[in-house]
């Protein structure tokens, strides 16, 4: 089934993670990010559109020196999973060549979509880049692995927090997981519809 077909009312949503409990793993990471960097000007790279909150918030929790750029992709389409087939539609303002770029996701699922966009970038030649992510589904054989990571969710389908449902719900402050009303605990099988 895809986004489309599946309508919109037939929905719950399960709170997962409390924007309390976001803003604590936040500057966690932060200061982590920081003492791992030392003196050196960091580089976020915010993937749009999941990870726009994550990105506004972690910033504000490194001290010293910070860029902020964006990268628009778009994956999944209407498709449940990861094809890996990644478009990039937004192009940093400046060059990443020599910077020390760390990449700000939503959520690492198959990992297809990163490992893709670690690929391109590396070719970019930038002084380092490593990749942080608020969220990680238990995928298993994911090509990459996040150096930096919020929280380990399960497989069910999430939104807040920047996260989408059809482009719906990136405004929560929470993480919820999306559940169809007549499914009780039953498996999820709704997909995103933008990176
Ligand atoms: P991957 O290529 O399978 O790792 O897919 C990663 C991308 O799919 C993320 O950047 C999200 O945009 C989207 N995605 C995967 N799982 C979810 C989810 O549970 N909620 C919202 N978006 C998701
Ligand atoms: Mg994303």
């Amino acid at each position: 089934m895809t986004v489309t077909e599946i309508p919109r009312e037939a929905t719950r949503l399960r709170p997962l993670i409390s924007a309390d409990q976001i803003a604590e793993r936040v500057q966690v990471l932060g200061r982590e990010i920081r003492a791992d960097y030392g003196d050196e000007t960091i580089t976020l790279l915010c993937v749009l559109k999941g990870s726009f909150m994550f990105t506004a918030d972690l910033a504000r929790r490194i001290e010293g020196s910070v860029n902020i750029e964006f990268l628009g992709v778009a994956s999944y389409g209407d498709q449940m999973e990861s094809s890996g087939a990644v478009k990039i539609t937004l192009d940093p303002a400046a060059p990443i060549e020599g910077k020390h770029v760390l990449l700000v996701e939503d959520i690492v699922d198959t990992g297809l979509t990163l490992a893709y966009l670690m690929r391109v970038l590396a070719a970019r030649h930038p002084a380092s880049l490593k990749i942080c992510a608020l969220l990680e589904k238990p995928s298993g054989n994911s090509p990459v692995r996040p150096d930096y990571l919020g929280f380990q969710v399960g497989k069910e389908f999430v939104v807040g927090y920047g996260l989408d449902w059809a482009q719906r719900y990136r405004n929560l402050p929470y993480v919820a997981a999306v559940e169809l009303d007549h499914e009780a605990s039953g498996s999820q099988d709704v997909g995103g519809s933008n990176a």
